[in-house]
């Protein structure tokens, strides 16, 4: 590595540890620090590394800029309710990647997970409900807690639930679909998100696919050790606070999270969303066969047995492929849509299960692991 880059990259971590120590002298030092041997560095390249080394530094600065103008502490104050989101001019930005309604799913809509669901009601909820009890016992109401587990098993939906369960005020992102629509501007948008959240006496933030927005630094991209950065900044020591602010995180990729956020507690809680138990399996399927008319024999518990290690979003696919198979014989044949148990049988033979042992291993190890 050459020197330059070892320098960008010991200021940025020296920036990210100060912040943790609430230094934001020291911070700023070591954001203009970062962005000095960024533009250092653009000396040295051309064309597009050069541009985005100008682009990193440029970014390094504003955090600096950011740091002395509002250290995060000053930001925090007493609710003042919610309010739009304002760019630096003043401006409604277009905000069509940020949703603040009230998401419409509720627990019911998630089968089973009787134990995840507990966690969530006695870590998340009832704090955020009832703050006052919570704090007479010492506990902290909001505070940061990560919903991990492989893909397609509810996570979004609970995610979604919880903040229907609660009077607050809500704001959900996908890391994906802000990475990817304000690339370059990414840390900025957080920044805004995150402010317009704090604003409100309670709020849920709630980051989806929060691995596409704070991802493990040292990577290809200058702006993820930036956002990550700016992220920390942004909702540190929020314990602080007079308002109540959860940060609610999902993830399937949970090692592809810098650990800095765990680290500094951002996250404080992780509660681990595995595969459907029997009762989640029987309730999915009740669902998607509820209005469905079966051939004699076909019964959700007997195929709730055999989708044991399938994801829900597997088992719903797999539904539906022997849905569309009964579609199709029904026009052919013209007679009246039967599902018939060798449809799912079918399906069942073609889609197998999305994840593996191997993978599952891995999610319990990150159980495991303390933050
Ligand atoms: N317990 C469940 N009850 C009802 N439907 C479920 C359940 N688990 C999964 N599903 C089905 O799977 C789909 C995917 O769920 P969801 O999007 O919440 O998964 P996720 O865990 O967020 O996945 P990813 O990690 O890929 O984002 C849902 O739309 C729903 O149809
Ligand atoms: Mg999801």
């Amino acid at each position: 590595m050459s020197f330059l880059l070892e320098k960008k990259q010991e200021h940025e971590g020296k920036c990210e540890a100060a912040i943790r120590a609430e230094q934001y002298g020291d911070a700023v030092f070591h954001a203009a620090k970062a962005a000095e041997f960024a533009y250092a560095l653009a000396s040295q390249c051309e064309g597009h590394i050069a541009g985005r080394y100008i682009e990193d530094a440029e970014g390094w600065l504003e955090i600096a800029e950011r740091l002395k103008k509002e250290p995060p502490k000053k930001t925090r104050g007493a609710g003042k309710g919610s309010g739009p989101i304002t760019d630096e001019k003043g401006d409604a930005p277009d905000e069509d990647w940020l949703v603040t309604a009230k998401p419409n799913i509720t627990f019911d809509m998630i089968a089973g997970m009787e134990q995840a669901k507990l966690s969530i009601r006695e870590m998340v909820v009832y704090p955020l409900r009832q703050p006052e009890k919570a704090r007479s016992l010492g506990l902290k109401p909001g505070g940061g807690v990560l919903l991990f587990g492989p893909p397609g098993n509810g996570k979004t939906m609970l995610g979604k639930a919880i903040a229907n369960e609660l009077d607050a005020a809500f704001y959900y992102a996908s890391g994906a679909q802000i990475r990817s629509k304000w690339h370059g501007e990414s840390e900025q948008r957080l920044r805004k998100l995150i402010q317009a959240a704090r604003n409100n006496p309670v709020a849920v933030l709630f980051l989806d696919e929060v691995e596409g927005l704070l991802p493990k630094r040292g990577g290809n991209s200058v702006v993820d050790n930036r956002i990550v950065t700016q992220f920390l900044a942004e909702i540190g020591g929020f314990e602080e606070s007079e308002n109540i602010l959860l940060l609610l995180g999902a993830t399937n990729l949970p090692w592809d999270i810098d650990p800095a956020v765990f680290r500094t507690g951002r996250f404080d809680a992780k509660i681990f969303i595995g595969l459907p138990d029997m009762p989640a399996r029987l309730g999915i399927l009740r669902m998607h066969l509820h209005d469905v008319q079966c051939e004699e024999g076909l019964t959700p518990e007997q195929w709730a047995a055999r989708f044991d290690g399938y994801t829900g979003s597997d088992i719903v696919g797999i539904i539906n492929a022997a849905k569309r198979a009964c579609l199709s014989r029904s026009v052919k044949e013209n007679l009246e849509p039967v599902l018939r148990g060798a449809d799912l049988e079918s399906a069942f033979k073609t889609i197998p299960s999305s994840v593996t042992p191997k993978l599952m291993q891995k999610y319990e190890a990150f159980q495991e692991a303390r933050f």
